[in-house]
């Protein structure tokens, strides 16, 4: 293509495309590893991601079908139905009260929402997001697709607030399964509204507590009954086994939904009809979700007393899909010696610096393959 003028050519250097701002994609260095684990005469237990591997609740896919003739667009806000469910689910299950449908709004899985919050509120450079030390990388993601700065920490209220505008939490966590306490929540709470930033949420384990029972932001002991200043964000995915249908809500402070519902309605950004009529189902249905936390229970207790037999020590991992194992060693070591045994995990360190000596260790496979995983590390 001949160069205009004072015009930068279409291909510019990588570090000033959007995709020049972003880090490698880390799980193309975990492929060896999976090679090694998938060599193994018995096949390859994967515990390296947290995808869920049980069937959709019957109900579930049966509300899905219903609303399959859906000629028409569907709205950003969802309907009326799923409004309603996301506030009904939000009180009944998070203890939330008075919420309306101002303060809820559908979102295409929890994903899309952390990589451009940042963008979709307007920060950009000379902003700062912080992210705990540990976390799932699409805070970073988000942070630097809008060309903001980052930065994480031990302790939310440790940070320099001068440009910080969006503070992430996520209890409980990813990778560590780690819980805040509600006194802890509502001294961040307290703290992001004295300095005015935005607080999100990330509460897509929620459910999955299982020596802790999770607090959610929304609960009145933490935001004192208002949600000035608060988001909470939550999923589908895990909960209800809906990752493939793209399904989670924000619920929270309803100037800041207000303004993202405008801004997504320009980006097109809703769900689709037959995936709103799915969610509604979900929310209102708590029998299939106690169904599949037996299920993840009952993994939890199998590897976790194989990880210990087998001579790893585990921390946190009170909550969440996760057991986060270390045997002080490099998490790739680790990788290393559980990838010869056909068993793949997560190195620490996609998490962060301060994860290189654990690996993380999902309990999404069949009963089957953790029963194997199991019997491997004998
Ligand atoms: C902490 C955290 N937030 C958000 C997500 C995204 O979930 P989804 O896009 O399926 O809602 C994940 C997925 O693993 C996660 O671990």
């Amino acid at each position: 293509m001949p160069a205009v003028p004072g015009r930068p050519p279409a291909h510019r250097p990588a570090d000033a495309t959007l995709r020049g701002r972003l880090p490698d994609f880390p799980w193309d260095r975990l492929e060896p590893y999976k090679a090694t684990a998938a060599a193994h005469p018995d096949g390859i237990v994967d515990l390296s991601v947290g995808t869920p591997v049980d069937p959709v609740p019957e109900e579930v896919q049966k509300a899905l079908v219903a609303a399959a003739d859906s000629p028409g667009y569907p709205t950003v806000w969802g309907t009326p139905e799923l409004r309603d469910a996301i506030t009904g689910w939000c009180g009944r299950r998070l203890g939330a009260r008075g919420l309306t449908h101002h303060n809820v709004l559908p979102i295409v899985g929890s994903k899309e929402l952390v990589a451009w919050l940042p963008t979709q509120l307007g920060l950009g450079p000379g902003d700062v997001v912080a992210y705990p030390r540990l976390a799932y990388p699409t805070y970073e993601v988000g942070a630097r697709l809008a060309g903001a700065g980052h930065v994480t920490y031990e302790d939310p209220l440790d940070l320099d607030p001068t440009h910080l505008r969006l503070l992430w939490l996520n209890s409980p966590s990813n990778p560590t399964g780690r819980v805040l306490s509600k006194d802890t929540l509502a001294r961040v709470v307290a703290w992001a509204r004295e300095h005015g930033v935005l607080l999100a949420s990330d509460e897509c384990y929620l459910e999955l507590g299982w020596e802790a029972d999770p607090a959610s932001v929304l609960h009145p002991d933490v935001c004192g009954g208002s949600y000035e200043g608060v988001v909470a964000v939550h999923s589908l995915s895990k909960r209800s086994n809906l990752a493939g249908y793209r399904a989670a809500f924000l619920a929270g402070d309803a100037a800041v939904l207000g303004d993202l519902l405008q801004i997504r309605k320009h980006g097109g950004m809703m769900t689709s009809a037959p995936t709103q009529a799915a969610v509604v189902a979900a929310l209102g249905d708590d029998v299939h979700v106690h169904a599949q936390r037996e299920r993840y229970a009952a993994r939890r207790a199998a590897l976790r007393g194989a990880l210990l037999r087998h001579g790893f020590r585990i921390e946190h991992s009170e909550a969440s899909l996760y057991l986060w194992a270390t045997r002080d060693e490099s998490c790739w070591d680790t990788v290393a010696h559980l990838a010869s045994l056909g068993i793949l995990v997560a190195p620490g360190d996609f998490y962060g610096e301060a994860g290189e000596r654990f690996v993380r260790v999902a309990m999404t496979a069949t009963d089957e393959r953790v029963a194997a995983a199991v019997a491997r590390l004998g």
